[in-house]
This record gives C-alpha cells, sequence and structure tokens, in this order.
C-alpha cells in the first residue's frame, strides 16, 4: 500500500537522478565506433560457440552459470567483439555486470513473463531509466520472431526535450496503458540463432513478443560504468540473477579481463571465480 503511494514520486526521482547525476557520468561516454552509429550492432557467430553456449545452459545449476576451462575459446571470440565496440562507445569505465540465460516461449505466461506487469515493461516503448547501458543478446535459439525494436535519440546525448518526452512516455507505461506506436524509423534487431547484437538501453525500446512462433533462447550479458551502481536502485549491475561462475583461465584472455570489474572477483576455490557484488 506504501509502496504505491510512494511509486510516483520514486518514479519523479529517478527520472531526476538520471537526468542530473546519471548523465553527468554519460557525458564522459565518447559514443564513438559501429555502436555510436546506430546505438546497435549484430553480428553473427560460428555455429560451434553457439553450440557450447547451449551446453553450458543445459548444465546450468540454476544458482549460477558456470563458465569451465573449456570454454575459453568462446569467451575470448565473445569479448574480442565486446570490447572494441564497448571502448569505442563507453570509454574506459565500461564493464561486464553480469549474464543471464533467458528463454521466452509463445505462451505470454512463462519465461521472461512471470506476470503481467513485467511483459508491460518490456513490450511497450521504454528506456530503462539507468542512462547508458549495453544489453548485449547472444540468440542460442530463434527465429527473429522475438525482435528487439530500437528508436534513435536524435543525438547520442539525450536532449532535455527527449528527456521530457520520455518521462511523459514512461508515465503511460507505469499507467498500465500500451505503448507500441510504430514510429517511423523504428529499427529492428532480429534475434535469429548465432546472431550477438548489442543495444544501447537509454534510447527507446521494446520487446516484440506476440508473434513468436518458436522459443527464444538468449545469453544476456549487461555492461556498464559501476559509478551508477550506488546511485540506482533500477535495473543496472551485478546481482543474484546475473551473477556467474567462471575459471581463473579467463582472465588471461585480454579482452574479457578488461570489462571485468576487480572488485567482483571472488576466488570459491583454487580455480573458479564468482563475479559478484559479494559472496552470497
Ligand atoms: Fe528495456
Amino acid at each position: 500500500m506504501i509502496k504505491n503511494i510512494l511509486r510516483p514520486f520514486n518514479f519523479i526521482l529517478t527520472m531526476i537522478k538520471v537526468r542530473f547525476l546519471i548523465q553527468k557520468i554519460d557525458n564522459l561516454c565518447p559514443f564513438e565506433g559501429k555502436l555510436g552509429e546506430n546505438i546497435f550492432y549484430q553480428d553473427v557467430l560460428p555455429t560451434e560457440i553457439i553450440k557450447e553456449l547451449k551446453k553450458i545452459y543445459k548444465e546450468n545449476n540454476k544458482i549460477y552459470i558456470q563458465f569451465t576451462n573449456s570454454s575459453k575459446l568462446t569467451i575470448e571470440k565473445i569479448f574480442n567483439i565486446a570490447k572494441p565496440l564497448l571502448r569505442d562507445y563507453m570509454g574506459p569505465n565500461v564493464f561486464l555486470d553480469g549474464m543471464s540465460f533467458i528463454e521466452t516461449e509463445p505462451n505470454l505466461n512463462s519465461g521472461l513473463f512471470i506476470n503481467q506487469k513485467k511483459k508491460y515493461f518490456a513490450e511497450n516503448w521504454h528506456t530503462d531509466n539507468v542512462g547508458t547501458r549495453i544489453k548485449c543478446y547472444i540468440c542460442l535459439d530463434g527465429d527473429g520472431s522475438q525482435p528487439t525494436l530500437i528508436l534513435k535519440s536524435k543525438k547520442n546525448k539525450i536532449t532535455f526535450i527527449e528527456w521530457l518526452q520520455y518521462i511523459l512516455i514512461e508515465a503511460i507505461r507505469w499507467s498500465g496503458i500500451k505503448f507500441k506506436y510504430n514510429f517511423n524509423n523504428t529499427k529492428y534487431i532480429f534475434h535469429k540463432t548465432s546472431t550477438i547484437s548489442f543495444f544501447d538501453t537509454n534510447h527507446l525500446h521494446r520487446g516484440e513478443y506476440l508473434k513468436n512462433s518458436k522459443n527464444r533462447l538468449v545469453l544476456i550479458m549487461e555492461f556498464s560504468n559501476p559509478s551508477k551502481h550506488s546511485l540506482l536502485t533500477g535495473p543496472i549491475g551485478t546481482n543474484k540473477k546475473n551473477n556467474f561462475l567462471f575459471d581463473k583461465a579467463f582472465l588471461e584472455i585480454e579482452n574479457f579481463k578488461d570489462l571485468i570489474d576487480i572488485k567482483r572477483i571472488h576466488y570459491i576455490n583454487n580455480s573458479t571465480i564468482l563475479y559478484s557484488n559479494k559472496i552470497n
């Protein structure tokens, strides 16, 4: 009850924080490179990498995703694509927040859509209210029928007018009204098996799930500037849903190591590292 009363105030507070604290941090981003051109980028990964990731998904112990030494080459190939994109777009202060598998089924009551509220959140136009943050979807199974739609703002730095528009759009979403307007310059990121897609969740985006005919399985990675984490209570950073285990040999992979935040590394034995804010 009290939570519901406070919701509009929290919402306004978040939007103000995003504009005046978070944007200050984001203003240091160079917004260059391939991501800078379109705010999204897609590539295709070799089949053996997808097979390896699917194997990890099947072996997933449901608490943490665990990458063993045998996945070293897979991680290397993924981060060889990720690092230059992220560094060009966000500069040196961008790190991996976490990894999680998400499977969405044609039945909207399962997978991502545990409840109706979550469905509204993903399907309607929105920004994630955390400023510049890159999400990467690696599609392990998909026919493109559950794409991400994205609308680039006029500039990579969101203008004041756009910020006001986003508040309005967010207020529409919070009130439960559907907002799936077909904007002219909408770009579609089709998640088909083997694609790896990066996009900035600071720009308007939404998921399209209704036309799906097939389950979609993706590995999601998130990248952001850690100085934002203590300023926001929103969906950013490393948490129980996206922390993961990896073999210490991965730290020999330069492009992976450079995107790993040393403060979030915890050795749980001689060879395994838990990537987490703290040991749970
Ligand atoms: Fe989102």
